[in-house]
């Protein structure tokens, strides 16, 4: 188990351990150049790529990703249809990179509106990486900060347990195989957590950045990281309490 930043204090790092971004902004940048919505979508993946390949050179252990929320069913169902077509589609092209670079893919959400296909895919994938040490990237499909804390509730119920604390919540989390995320990046312009990961986000610092998700990059991650390490993380403290080298200004 991870250090909870309510039970305890996180140790503070000038790399995250734990990055994780809502990927947004795709449409409008589709938008921009004339082009369809799943333009903006496709190009998403390069940008996908790009960042987790910096994350890997920077040494940060988990970059979580939001694809598909538990809200995005409400689209056009041709968007959804082409969104569900991608994923199914880079599951299996991007496998084999993922393996090749030592890192263990895991996928969080419900599974219930997926199609056999998918799930297969998504099986598939965890199983080939399972067993690779380096970062751990975690796609967020289908995923939703209530639905996470609802069926980590329901499970301790059918499981017996009636006296529910933070730890046995968290442990039943979808996400309990990795720390809290310590930086938090919505691109797109957007201020809202959009029912992303409600409960380990209680003490992350966030950053909004009004570039488009296709835009982002490794420069841009950079400049997220350099207003992280601006930060002074007190976790309810003062910042007298702080050791020096954690304390800002
Ligand atoms: C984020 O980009 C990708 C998904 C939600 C799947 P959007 O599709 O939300 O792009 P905008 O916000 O409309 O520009
Ligand atoms: C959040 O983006 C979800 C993902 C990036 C997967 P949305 O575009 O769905 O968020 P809202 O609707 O603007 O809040
Ligand atoms: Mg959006």
């Amino acid at each position: 188990m991870f250090a909870s930043s309510t039970q305890g204090v996180p140790e503070v790092q000038s790399v995250p351990r734990h990055i994780a971004i809502i990927m947004d902004g795709n449409g409008r940048w589709a938008k921009k150049r004339l082009l369809p919505r799943v333009a903006g979508h496709k190009r998403g993946l390069d940008a996908v790529r790009d960042t987790v390949k910096h994350c890997i050179d920077l040494g940060v252990g988990y970059l979580t990703l939001f694809a598909f929320s538990t809200e995005n069913w409400r689209r056009p169902a041709d968007e959804v249809n082409f969104l569900m077509e991608l994923f199914f589609v880079a599951l299996e092209r991007e496998v084999e990179r993922l393996h090749q670079s030592n890192i263990r893919l895991r996928v969080i959400g419900s599974r219930d509106r997926f199609s056999a296909a998918i799930c297969q895919r998504i099986d598939a994938a965890e199983a080939k990486t399972a067993g690779n040490s380096g970062l751990v990237l975690t796609i967020a499909a289908d995923y939703g900060g209530r639905w996470d804390v609802l069926q980590a509730v329901n499970r301790l119920h059918a499981s017996g347990v009636t006296d529910i604390d933070e730890a046995s919540l968290a442990a039943n989390l979808s996400m309990a195989y990795a720390p809290e995320p310590d930086l938090f990046i919505r691109t797109g312009g957007e201020q809202r957590i959009s029912n992303f990961l409600l409960w380990q986000l209680a003490y992350s610092e966030l950053y909004f950045t009004d570039l488009l998700w296709p835009d982002f990059g490794k420069d841009a991650l950079d400049v997220a990281l350099a207003s992280f390490r601006s930060r002074e993380r007190r976790f309810g403290r003062t910042s007298e309490q702080l050791p020096q080298a954690h304390r800002r200004g």
